[in-house]
């Protein structure tokens, strides 16, 4: 307990001396023990908590960070979620929206983590249940919950269990140098391994990060508005979409104000797409001024993509077109190498549900020997010096 005895001295030094910024150390309890009820305490002690180099925190209780002003934590070593799936399963934060838990759930006024070190979610243990249990909830690795003015620079987060980061419910969340990768060891897949979904969040930024995963780079949810997204480098992934939007019945999804640039993104499902629900019981929305703008892309199976008709048959997206309505979104600079002879598909419901779509710039080759690049469209009036790609758009 040498820990608890280093608080006391540092919170009653704390109240001698407040100009001071003292900080609290919580290094490893040792082998077999859990180390959440010292971080957590720290974490309340001391405006700025650290964990060591050469530290690994064995996280095996769930961490309630809730409701912080001015704290940093300086993470030079390692955070690691001990993969104890039957805790997690019940006792994970909980989220309604696609029925989410978390590890960790950050919020409050002016938060910093940063230092160098490595937040792990040692999720092979969590990829090679999920093969077994398709239903197994797995946790997010850090949710940004009920936040204000919080930074997360300068760190690695390897191997979540399921997605990176969740911004949920924020204002004024920055992400900046930050390396995520997520590889399976094994032919388990490290599935939803989504880098970013921003929900009900407004002023986001991501910039000069690293992305190897296995679902989206980046995620704009519904209601993610004034978002910046710069110079990331994407692997593996599902790419930078907007949605899925409209997917409940009763709900109205915007996403408004966002712009991607300087993304290069390779071996991806897709690179730049928006993708909302059509059919019957579902919801509406609403996606208006979203820029993406000079994207390398290597090898994408679908390098720039509108789909509104997402998860819906064919017929039923005849029959009930989608209610998610799309205004002024542009593809600027796109280039480099698809994995197939289509290379572009904006492929709109009809009656106008999608308006002032601009294609600039396009660059975009299909694989060697596929013949000639293939551009779609439909029900859209396209805009922009690549519109000719497109030639005529079919309505239905
Ligand atoms: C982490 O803590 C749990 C609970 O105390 C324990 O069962 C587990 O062995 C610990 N893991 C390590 C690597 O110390
Ligand atoms: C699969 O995971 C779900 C959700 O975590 C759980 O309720 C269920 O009991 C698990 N099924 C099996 C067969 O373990
Ligand atoms: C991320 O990876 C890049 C390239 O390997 C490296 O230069 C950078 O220092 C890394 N950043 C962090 C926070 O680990
Ligand atoms: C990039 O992603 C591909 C496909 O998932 C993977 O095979 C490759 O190892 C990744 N590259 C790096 C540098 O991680
Ligand atoms: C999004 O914001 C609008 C306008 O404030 C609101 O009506 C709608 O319920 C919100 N949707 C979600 C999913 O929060
Ligand atoms: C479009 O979104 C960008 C990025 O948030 C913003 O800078 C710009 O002012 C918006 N344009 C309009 C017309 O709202």
């Amino acid at each position: 307990m040498r820990l608890s005895i280093t608080l006391v001295t540092l919170v009653s030094y704390y109240a001698v001396s407040v100009s001071a910024a003292p900080s609290c150390t919580v290094t490893a309890a040792g082998a077999g023990k859990d180390d959440a009820p010292a971080l957590l305490a720290a974490v309340q002690a001391c405006p700025t908590t650290i964990i060591p180099v050469g530290t690994t925190l064995n996280i095996s209780t769930r961490l309630d960070m809730t409701g912080l002003s001015n704290k940093e934590i300086k993470l030079q070593g390692t955070i690691r979620f001990n993969p104890n799936i039957p805790y997690w399963s019940g006792n994970g934060f909980s989220y309604p929206f696609q029925t989410q838990v978390t590890f960790w759930q950050l919020g409050g006024t002016n938060l910093h983590i940063d230092g160098g070190g490595t937040l792990d979610g040692a999720g092979q243990a969590w990829y090679d249940a999920f093969k077994k249990n398709g239903s197994l909830l797995r946790p997010i690795l850090l949710t940004v919950y009920k936040a204000k003015t919080v930074v997360i620079e300068n760190i690695k987060m390897v191997n979540p269990p399921e997605w990176f980061n969740f911004v949920n419910e924020g204002t004024d969340i920055t992400y900046n140098n930050l390396n995520l990768s997520a590889v399976s060891t094994n032919s388990n897949p490290a599935k939803n391994t989504d880098g970013w979904d921003i929900y009900r969040s407004d002023t986001v930024k991501i910039t000069n990060c690293n992305i190897n995963n296995g679902d989206d780079c980046v995620a704009f949810k519904p209601n993610a508005t004034n978002i910046f997204v710069n110079n990331l480098l994407c692997n593996g992934s599902h790419g930078i979409s907007v949605g899925s939007l409209g997917q409940y019945k009763g709900v109205y999804d915007i996403v408004q104000n966002v712009v991607a640039s300087n993304i290069r993104i390779s071996n991806a499902e897709n690179g730049a797409r928006v993708k909302a629900w059509a059919g019957q019981n579902v919801g509406s929305g609403l996606v208006k001024n979203v820029t993406f703008s000079g994207f390398t892309q290597t090898n994408n199976a679908n390098p720039v993509i509108i789909d509104q008709c997402y998860e819906t048959s064919a017929s039923a997206c005849t029959q009930y077109p989608s209610n998610v309505y799309i205004s002024g979104v542009s593809f600027n600079g796109m280039s480099g190498t698809a994995s197939k002879t289509t290379v572009a598909s904006i492929l709109c419901s009809p009656d106008n549900r999608c308006s002032g779509v601009a294609v600039n710039n396009f660059n975009l080759i299909p694989p060697a020997k596929k013949g000639a690049a293939k551009y779609a469209c439909q029900n859209v009036a396209l805009t922009g010096n690549a519109a000719s790609l497109f030639g005529t758009c079919a309505t239905t």
